[in-house]
């Protein structure tokens, strides 16, 4: 899969994707990152990307013609069309759903916004989507567009080792994974679960279930609220007082 990103900043992106997984992933072929610098692509001897806003206001906002012609360049490397990704703090929340609708996808292209914004022509017709990581602002999209790079190659076949791992991943199964340890089985006093040292697989898989139950009610009973619960599910729940309404 390829990513294509567009951004003022490029040397914010030597070091993220450098490192463990995803630098594998880019090593064995599976995952290509490009990263587009948008001054290049801006007109005149001096590169300017941004101008005052019509109508007044404070802050620069992100000129069209070098975001468009950046984005041409960047998608005439792909043999079919991809999503094009604004990121923006107003744009669609991203979530799981969204990683694993955009990692169907032969590539993505993914425009990091700047300053006061972006000229609206960009996210009217160039742009398919609007992405936002979160209901907060941050300087830029950069750490935005490097969360939803993140976060899709891994879905990407092949990336994560085991397949199952990233489905058996919080949030994906809908609820909060279970605690995890590894050796010493006691340390500074802390032990870990005898549940967990039994080796009794269903006694093993019986407690995890049951504290992703309750890890997920105490930390998102919104996500609870819409799991897929089997009887033994709401039953045990029920034993700890919990109501599904
Ligand atoms: N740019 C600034 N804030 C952002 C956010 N929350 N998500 C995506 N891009 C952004």
């Amino acid at each position: 899969m390829r990513f294509d990103i567009l951004t003022l900043f490029p040397e914010m992106f030597s070091g993220p994707f450098d490192h463990s997984m995803i630098k594998k992933a880019s090593e064995r072929g599976l995952i290509d990152i490009h990263v587009h610098d948008i001054r290049r692509f801006a007109h005149g001897p001096h590169h300017v990307a941004d101008d005052y806003q019509y109508g007044g206001g404070p802050g620069m906002v992100m000129k069209p013609e070098p975001i468009f012609e950046a984005v041409e360049h960047a998608l005439s490397f792909h043999e079919h069309p991809v999503p094009v990704v604004l990121l923006s703090p107003q744009g669609r929340l991203f979530d799981h759903g969204m990683a694993q609708e955009f990692a169907q996808e032969p590539g993505l292209a993914l425009i990091c916004g700047h300053y006061g914004g972006v000229d609206e022509r960009v996210r009217t017709s160039l742009a398919t989507c609007d992405v936002s990581i979160g209901d907060y602002v941050i300087t830029g999209g950069e750490l935005a567009a490097m969360v939803v790079v993140d976060a899709v190659a891994r879905l990407v076949p092949s990336v994560v080792g085991s397949e199952t791992s990233v489905y058996e991943d919080s949030i994906a199964t809908g609820l909060l994974q279970h605690p995890i340890y590894t050796r010493p089985p006691e340390y500074r006093g802390i032990k870990v679960p005898p549940e967990l040292l039994s080796g009794n697989h269903g006694e093993i898989a019986r407690w995890r279930r049951e504290q992703s139950l309750l890890r997920t009610w105490t930390l998102r009973p919104d996500l609870l609220a819409k799991a897929l619960l089997s009887q033994e599910d709401l039953d045990f729940l029920r034993r700890q007082g919990y109501e599904k309404d």
